[in-house]
């Protein structure tokens, strides 16, 4: 029967009998687009299966097939043997299937223990049970390795590594035969994806099953047991064992060999452009550093040691202590990211959901929306807008049925491009880019690695946050280590992912 799996879906494949989840020919469509194609897929027990694809391919729809929050078309899901309608997200979770998605759906103001239990509280008569609550909480944290979080604190309080151990102690909870994660990666460390990891080990262990949508194709080289490669809302192929390398799920993926990821980095370096001495806020200390026209500068360090913070310090966001800065040589004194951006700044943020996209503006607005606050005339411009964020969206290629649709109903990798593209049509001076390449396919990163390359050869200075080693060490003339809010190492563009990680991890006095 394996060879059943290697077949193109769409085929006509009965359910596959030891599969936990089967999906059958399930076919989805959103206004004007279709999702998904006559899609079949099987989990099996204990396994992990990794699904890959370029933005916007159908994997989160697929997800929310099967949580129960979208309903298909056509075809049929078989759950443990039983056709399953899932009409509701309830009837999701009581067939063992639980969801771990990227927008965590933990309640922040509620303790980690009531977490766990929402709704499958241990009570006697009417009244929780407090105290048994909170050592069954514990119990499920201490199996996955999360024992030493306090299950009174409000969740809130957790990062969001242990966020997501809450969810997959929940899940536990519920006995979930299978967990699906969508991206759960794309916001840890790597000593937190390496924890997740085991966690998803010890799960598989159990004869649980787990199914892991990345982008890191790195990352599901090392976890997965089955790969299966979405594209355009089917699924083009499904790899198993020594056929799961890195360079066959690009080519599924793209259709075609990348070849380099990253340009060259010999690139002309002009004058300084942005200068910062001793630059200190409320958590960044004293500060060095100098981009020049040309330059590419990484800045590198653990999630929480002050990367994105800088960027704030350099864009007005958060007040200075003390300090200066310079740009071209003049002293600047940015009271808002107003004041930056007439001084011919830029920066994408991190968190596009919350600081960088509309959702309920289209495509255009999106893209032209920095663009337009500039042009006096603004009727005059429509046009040119509408051109430039057309220019904008094949560059990038941004997949949206048009100019038209809602930011907000595109994929999650195709709301990071619209971000990135708002702020490269105001062309400005540098360019600060806050882990731009999260959630963002192999292909359309390639991309984006040339068109920041592009603009530092066309004199721009730019500034790139990324928690991906070999997106810093690609890229970079020049890399900066962040630790405890400090910059603790100036080094070379040639340097190494070792180097970097001992300065990275250095403890406070070394
Ligand atoms: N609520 C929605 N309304 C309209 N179209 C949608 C909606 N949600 C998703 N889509 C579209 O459906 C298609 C599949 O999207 P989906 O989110 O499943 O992609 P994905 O593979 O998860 O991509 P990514 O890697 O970027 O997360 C995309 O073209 C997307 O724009
Ligand atoms: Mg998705």
């Amino acid at each position: 029967m394996t060879s059943a799996f290697t077949s193109p879906a769409g085929a006509q494949l009965p359910p596959e009998r030891a599969a936990v989840v089967s999906v059958r020919n399930v076919s989805m469509s959103y206004p004007g687009v279709r999702a998904l194609r006559e899609v079949s897929i099987d989990i099996l027990p204990g396994e992990v299966h990794c699904w890959v694809g370029e933005n916007g391919a159908g994997k989160s729809t697929l997800i929310r097939v099967l949580a129960g929050a979208q309903q298909p078309e056509l075809g049929c899901i078989v759950v443990n043997g039983e056709l399953a309608e899932l009409s509701n997200p309830h009837v999701a979770i009581r067939m063992g299937m639980s969801f771990i998605l990227q927008e965590l759906s933990v309640v922040d103001g509620l303790s980690v223990a009531d977490n766990i239990l929402l709704g499958n509280e241990i009570k006697r008569g009417p009244s929780v049970r407090v105290a048994d609550t909170r050592a069954r909480a514990h119990e499920l944290l201490d199996r996955i390795g999360f024992g030493f979080v306090d299950v009174r604190l409000p969740v809130r309080a957790l990062s969001i590594a242990e966020k997501q151990a809450v969810m997959i102690a929940r899940a536990l909870h519920l006995d979930a035969k299978v967990l699906f994660l969508d991206e759960t990666t794309a916001t840890l460390d790597n000593e937190e994806v390496a924890r997740l990891f085991e966690v998803m080990r010890g799960l598989r262990a159990e004869g649980r099953s787990l199914v892991f949508v990345s982008h890191r194709l790195h990352e599901v080289e090392q976890i997965a047991d089955r790969v299966s490669v979405f594209k355009d809302g089917t699924i083009v192929a499904t790899l198993s064992g020594a056929e799961i390398t890195q360079s066959a799920m690009v080519r599924f993926m793209v259709g075609r060999d990348i070849g380099d990821m990253f340009p060259s980095k010999l690139r002309d370096k002009g004058e300084q452009v942005l200068v910062a001495r001793l630059l200190s806020t409320d958590s960044v200390h004293d500060v060095e550093l100098s981009v020049r026209r040309g330059e590419i500068l990484g800045i590198a360090g653990l999630v929480g040691s002050g990367r994105t913070e800088l960027l704030r310090a350099l864009f007005g966001l958060d007040p200075l202590r003390s300090g200066s800065l310079t740009v071209h040589g003049v002293p600047a004194v940015f009271r808002s990211p107003r004041d930056a951006i007439r001084s011919g700044l830029a920066l994408v943020p991190e968190d596009r959901r919350s600081q960088g996209i509309v959702a309920l503006r289209s495509v255009e607005e999106n893209v032209t929306l920095s663009w337009m606050t500039r042009q006096r005339r603004r009727l005059r411009w429509r046009a040119e807008g509408r051109r430039m964020a057309a220019d904008l969206v094949e560059e990038l290629r941004i997949k949206t049925p048009s100019l038209h649709q809602l930011v907000g109903l595109l994929s999650g990798g195709n709301q990071q491009k619209v971000v990135i593209a708002r702020w490269l049509s105001i062309r400005p001076d540098v360019l600060l880019l806050d882990e731009p390449t999260r959630g963002i396919d192999v292909g359309a990163k390639a991309e984006i690695y040339k068109l920041i390359d592009k603009l530092a050869r066309d004199g721009m200075a730019v500034v790139v946050v990324s928690s991906e080693l070999p997106e810093i060490l690609g890229l970079s003339n020049n890399v900066l280590v962040m630790h405890g809010g400090r910059a603790v190492a100036h080094l070379s563009g040639d340097t190494s992912e070792e180097e970097i990680i001992r300065f990275a991890m250095a403890t406070e006095g070394n």
